[in-house]
């Protein structure tokens, strides 16, 4: 949610600066700004995306070697100009560019009011400035920026990666962080500062991460970190593993459709490295301290939001029926808010591609602090996720670009299956020779996943028939029933389509009166144990004339005889299915929303990261 980019050196800021924004647009793109600092500091905000900031800009004067950039995901204040960041104080000491919530906000912009202080916007951010403009000018003289930030900061309730561009210190930038991830990238006689590394990879490999409560004073030679509580604080420099080419669409229409693609890729770098060349064994290091835990866990709680979630539901079926533990899968947003009941030997999973989503590290604080052991399974490192949890997994499928999650849902599932094998071999709960099936299954997925992607043109011919729905129901039962709620999900974020995702037994108990021949129907019914009841399934449908578009195993003579078209993937273990199943349900959605032009990689309303509650 927001994206921020600053740099301080001694290169141009300006095109720094806004290749940074066009990097983070996926955060927000409700406005873009930038402040450069020369003799002055020069601001430029426009509603709407990037490319309308560029154009506002255009033959204007963006000069200067210091410069800070915001991308929006409104939260307070509709998107408009005045609303957009960066937002300097009244008297213009300082600019200000805030990815997060100031929640005291409205307590802390009375009590400037009753001091005279006038806003322009309606954000919080401007109250963070002006706050910060009244303790220094009450400072009168004795107090320099920097302490100033920190004793606002101070007063402050909420979540913020903020950066600041101080008027009477025109050589440094300032930077803090509680809550909201900020990155700083170091060059030679420069620093670059965003939201997450993608701005930063074609500058630096050399990162710090700034910590909760972490303020930086960045000079174009030097920086120094401390607490807000000014404690001294030793930068902690490590190097990005990212690649340039994981963040460019490598000749794809859009990210989304490069990220589909690449899961045979990202699927193997996923278990690369975990499964043992003979495929013998499967070894997760970044779980070897809490197995015991795992192993003895009464029960497994996986908490998760949006695609996520799905994938933790997908966990609860493997987990449950491979190793035998109970497994309860929560919103993080229902879970933080409903007094859950926590027990010491509950292990708790957290499942989040950008290891950022508020919800989802607030519920591990809550397990946290009743004692439980967490664990984190997360794409994006050196998020926040993995810092607060006691172990945990990296996905390892790259830098997800695209807002609807693809890649990242696939990596997660084989983490999960991983873990529930390794569970159901350590607990006994599997044979030695099923473990070895299972891993031989796993390892099989990437060349199956390349074979259902040759479906690529099938599928856009049946995307144009059903472009034009208003509604879609998607089945599934046992494994596949979370993949009717990620297809589903997957279809409404980005094409606007209404779509529910279903139990396929349930379809009787509510969504069945709303079939008729103008509702397609996309039931995931490859062969398993519940194959003869999902036939069933499709022949209700079929009597009342709706229209069937069936994932099947190739293969499947009797649903192509019921179904109005079949989409087949390779056979596999019921287990491993959801990781082929999902497949044609990216490309459906995807086709469908380029054919109704919505713009695909960044849906309306939307972040790709939700860094609020
Ligand atoms: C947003 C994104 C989804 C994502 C969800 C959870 O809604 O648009 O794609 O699944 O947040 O995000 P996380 O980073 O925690 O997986």
């Amino acid at each position: 949610m927001c994206g921020i980019v600053g740099y301080i050196g001694d290169k141009e800021a300006y095109p720094i600066i806004i290749n940074g924004l066009k990097r983070l647009e996926y955060r927000g793109y409700d406005s873009a700004g930038v402040a450069i600092v020369d003799k002055r500091t020069k601001i430029y905000k426009k509603k709407g995306k990037v490319n309308e900031l560029e154009k506002l800009v255009y033959n204007k004067d963006v000069s200067g070697n210091i410069g800070i950039g915001h991308t929006r995901w409104a939260t307070h204040g509709e998107p408009n100009d005045v609303n957009a960041h960066p937002h300097t104080s009244e008297n213009g000491h300082f600019t200000v560019i805030h990815n997060g919530i100031i929640e005291n906000y409205s307590r802390l912009k009375k009590r400037l009011e009753d001091r005279g202080y006038n806003f322009v916007s309606k954000t919080d951010t401007e109250v963070l400035a002006n706050l910060i403009e009244f303790i220094y000018i009450k400072g009168k003289g004795e107090i320099d920026a920097e302490q100033a930030v920190r004793l606002a900061l101070s007063k402050v309730i909420g979540a913020y990666g903020i950066v600041i561009i101080a008027k009477d210190e025109p050589d440094k930038l300032i930077a803090a962080r509680k809550g909201s991830p900020l990155v700083i990238g170091i060059g030679e006689g420069e620093y670059f500062i965003a939201s997450d590394a993608t701005p930063i990879i074609e500058h630096t490999d050399s990162v710090i991460y700034l910590n909760n409560d972490n303020v930086a004073v960045i000079k174009k030679d030097q920086l120094t970190l401390k607490t807000i509580g000014n404690d001294k604080r030793e930068p902690l420099i490590q190097k990005l593993s990212m690649d340039i080419g994981s963040i460019e669409k490598n000749g794809y229409d859009h990210f989304m459709l490069k990220e589909i693609f690449e899961q045979p890729k990202s699927i193997t770098d996923t278990f690369r490295g975990r499964i043992a060349a003979d495929l013998s064994e499967i070894r997760l290091g970044g779980l070897h301290e809490v197995m015991p835990k795992l192993e003895n866990a009464k029960r497994i709680l996986i908490i998760a939001c949006g695609t996520s979630w799905h994938a933790g539901l997908v966990a609860e079926y493997l987990i449950e029926t491979i190793a035998r533990i109970p497994v309860e899968v929560e919103y993080g947003s229902e879970f933080r808010y409903r007094k859950p009941i926590i027990y010491k030997d509950d292990v708790i999973i957290a499942i989040s591609q950008s290891g950022e989503t508020a919800d989802t590290l607030a519920a591990i604080n809550i397990a946290k602090e009743a004692g439980a052991t967490v664990v984190g399974i997360c794409n994006v490192v050196g998020s926040s996720i993995p810092r607060e949890t006691h172990a945990g997994v990296y996905t390892h499928a790259g830098p997800e670009i695209g807002v609807a999650s693809t890649k990242a849902f696939t990596a997660q599932v084989t983490v999960l299956t991983m873990i529930a094998i390794l569970l159901g071999k350590n607990n006994n709960k599997i044979s030695e020779k099923k473990y070895l099936e299972y891993i031989k299954e796993l390892t099989d997925i990437p060349s199956k996943v390349e074979e259902i992607l040759k479906s690529d043109s099938l599928i856009k011919e049946i995307s144009a028939l059903y472009k034009n729905a208003s509604n879609f129901l998607y089945l599934g039962r046992g494994y596949l029933f979370p993949v009717a709620l990620e297809g589903a999900l997957k279809l409404k974020e980005i094409s606007y389509i209404h779509a529910e995702g279903y139990p396929a037994a349930e379809m009787k108990h509510g969504p069945i009166a709303l079939i008729d021949e103008n509702m397609p129907v996309v039931v995931i019914a490859t062969q398993d144990n519940s194959y003869d009841k999902i036939v069933s399934n499709i022949q209700e449908v079929k009597a009342r004339n709706g229209k069937v578009i069936a994932i099947v195993t190739e293969g499947d003579t009797v649903i192509k005889d019921l179904a109005d078209h079949v989409i087949e993937v390779p056979k596999s273990h019921e287990a491993i299915a959801p990781l082929l199943t999902v497949i044609p349900l990216q490309l459906l959605s995807y086709h469908i929303a380029v054919m109704r032009d919505c713009n695909v990689d960044q849906p309306r309303n939307l972040a790709k990261s939700v860094t609020v509650e």
